[in-house]
């Protein structure tokens, strides 16, 4: 067994189901194990790491900030918050911003702003957010209230009151849904852990345009797609609607802990001093090394490869044998399978083929690599998927090549 497993089982909580693999550095788009092996990370540690590991720029600006500053607090004013919330405002189109340290930590920011502005003009009643059936918005227990899998809700019973469901895709049972109680609607344009599924832009315009007419709020959690992964800055710029509030975390600071969430000056006037507040949001560090991510965006283009790369990744795993379809948008994509083998084929493509992805659904693999990955990087990753899923199908790869020597990893358990 994987010594680091060993211990690991010994003295921490088991909440999480691991591979059996440790990593101890990378590099771009690879890792590499406690035995040498290199993987291609096509997962980027959940979406997270958009300008590759090892990044000289954010850990340059991390570690200067490290020697210089790295707290006080929130009851004093830091450079590096104004300068990253000026730059998120520029970004977005939205106008204010609160920084917190995750996703569910920024959500929760979100559906207080949401209710504290409802209230304040619709009456205490005005608090009711109505989120989406598969949607998934962290484990604090007011957005795991919000999110749509029963599962994970079912073990922490009771959950706060005051969120409710529709099914995704349905326009009207959003209407009849949205009442008098309603604070706001609360939607990821992508449903990544709930699979990776879209939602279509006339849908979400759909969303917008009930919101408007019933005075509630729209919400867009874009934890997971925002900061470039769909090829914009934020997922909606290329869905033809604008949110009135949205959170982003994870790819900010390319893994160091950072949530913003955004809104509206209309909205964010609703938060007066003392309704909100966090002791690390918005520290010096991590504001650092976000304004590096979103230099490294910016100058070497990574939105424009993320979108190529995209077109890329899609046509090459639709032509894996095996594979039905491909949905997402730009570099977060699912691989659906002809059959319930998802896990396998991830199990097999980290230990026999040095790819790093996972299982969203029983048939469905999540692509979501650093932005910055290569064309070559792209191919292959087609080629060792492929090996992986013809593996577990018992056949022969679909694809041309074979997967190559170097960097093919062999899990260290
Ligand atoms: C859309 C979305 N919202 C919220 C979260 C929760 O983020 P965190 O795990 O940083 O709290 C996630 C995490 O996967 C997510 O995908």
């Amino acid at each position: 067994m994987n010594p680091v497993a060993e211990r690991e089982a010994r003295v921490v909580m088991q909440t999480y189901g691991r591979f059996a693999v440790t990593f101890v550095r990378g590099e771009g788009s690879w890792l590499e194990d406690t035995d040498g092996n290199r993987y291609l990370d096509c997962l980027g540690g959940l979406a997270v790491v958009a300008v590759g590991h090892g990044n000289r720029r954010v850990a340059d600006a991390a570690c200067e900030q490290l020697s210089t500053l790295v707290h006080v607090s929130n009851l004093f004013y830091t450079t590096p918050m104004v300068d990253l919330a000026e730059r998120l405002v520029g970004l977005s189109g939205l106008d204010r911003v609160f920084f917190s340290n995750d996703g569910a930590t920024t959500n929760e920011a979100a559906i207080k702003l949401a209710r504290r502005w409802s209230q304040s003009r619709r009456g205490p009643d005005a608090y009711q957010i109505v989120s989406l059936d598969g949607s998934f918005h962290g484990r604090t227990l007011a957005a795991l209230a919000a999110t749509g899998q029963p599962a994970k809700q079912a073990t922490f019973r009771p959950l706060p009151a005051g969120f409710v469901q529709v099914p995704a895709g349905d326009l009207e049972a959003m209407s009849a849904a949205v009442g008098a109680d309603t604070a706001a609607v609360l939607v990821e344009t992508i449903q990544g852990e709930g699979g990776v599924v879209p939602l279509s832009p006339e849908y979400l315009q759909g969303l917008r345009k009930l919101c408007d007419d019933r005075g509630v709020l729209l919400i867009v959690d874009d934890v997971q797609a925002g900061i470039g992964r769909t090829g914009t800055w934020f997922s909606w710029q290329s869905l033809g609607f604008v949110p009135d509030i949205a959170t982003v975390a994870k790819a900010l600071a390319n893994g160091l802990p950072v949530g913003a969430c955004l809104a509206s000056d209309r909205v964010a006037a609703a938060f007066e001093p003392g309704d909100h507040a966090t002791t690390f949001g918005g520290g010096p560090v991590v504001c650092r090394a976000a304004l590096a991510v979103l230099d490294e965006i910016e100058e070497r283009d990574l939105l424009a490869n993320c979108r190529a790369r995209s077109d890329q990744l899609r046509a090459g795993l639709e032509s894996v044998a095996g594979v039905v379809e491909v949905r997402g948008r730009g570099l977060l994509l699912a691989a659906v399978l002809d059959a319930a083998v998802a896990a396998d084929v991830v199990v097999t493509a980290l230990s026999d083929h040095g790819l790093v992805v996972n299982a969203v659904r029983p048939d469905a693999v999540r692509f979501a690599p650093p932005l910055s990955i290569s064309a070559d990087e792209t191919d292959e990753a087609v080629r060792r998927f492929a090996a992986a899923v013809a593996a577990v199908r018992g056949t022969h790869p679909s694809t041309s090549s074979t997967v190559s020597e170097p960097g093919a990893g062999k899990t260290s358990s």
